[in-house]
């Protein structure tokens, strides 16, 4: 079953430790840590120390993905800060192979992110470097963004990739993902989504009511089958 990680840039910002603590009980998945440096993005969220100050509020991995340049300077301190992932933008960086090495040479999840546009053959040499992939449904950047319909085929024919050859590797999706997106992306073979304004974090609405609203709606979303998607 598709897994859930909120997504922390759409918390409460003067209540981070709580809403960690209340989400970690309310038993989501994963969290999932948008790191942005106003040039890779327009727009600024958190960065290492906030990672750190958060890391002893859940034993939960801890997803960080940077949506920043030259991510290959930054590995070590995000690792440090308590990273379980770490997904970099393939098209951030001159040198992304050797970036997803540094990030298995500490030891967490390697992942790859791709923003709308690129195409899926950024992957074809670093297969056998990478964990998960993000796919981007939105520009990335801001939370309260409309779904890209064209990213659906993209999960499509990644997923259909993974199978193909036969490698275990997960697929993360991340803007938008709502109780209307969600039965798509997952009849496509997304595996992991990143949950923010579309889904979990609303006005009118507690972090566990919505969490447990999320969570009983995907146990009735079919499972991915090749021959439905
Ligand atoms: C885009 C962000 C958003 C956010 C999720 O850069 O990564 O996708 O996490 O928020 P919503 O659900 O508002 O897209
Ligand atoms: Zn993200």
């Amino acid at each position: 079953m598709a897994t859930i990680g909120p997504s922390i840039m759409c918390a409460d910002m003067g209540r981070l430790q709580e809403s960690i603590i209340r989400l970690h009980d309310a038993n989501v998945d994963f969290f999932h840590f948008d790191i942005m440096d106003g040039k890779f993005v327009p727009n600024f969220t958190m960065g290492p120390d906030m990672i750190k100050s958060l890391r002893s509020h859940s034993g939960k991995p801890f997803d960080i993905h940077l949506m920043i340049e030259e991510p290959e300077k930054y590995i070590d301190l995000f690792a440090d800060a308590g990273a379980d992932m770490i997904s970099v933008h393939a098209e951030s960086t001159m040198h992304l192979q050797r970036t997803l090495q540094a990030i298995r040479g500490k030891n967490i999840k390697v992942g790859v992110a791709l923003n709308p546009a690129t195409p899926l053959s950024y992957l074809d040499y670093i297969w056998d470097t990478i964990d998960y992939v993000t796919l981007m449904t939105v520009n990335p950047g801001f939370a309260g963004q409309k779904f890209i319909p064209l990213t659906l085929n993209k999960i499509q024919q990644l997923k259909q990739q993974i199978d193909e050859k036969n490698l275990n590797i997960t697929i993360q999706v991340d803007g938008n993902i709502s109780f209307e997106t969600i039965p798509q992306v997952i009849a496509n073979g997304a595996d992991m989504l990143v949950c923010g304004t579309s889904c979990l974090f609303k006005k009118n609405q507690t972090l566990e009511d919505a969490t447990a609203k999320l969570k009983n709606f995907i146990t009735k979303i079919p499972e991915y089958s090749p021959v439905n998607a």
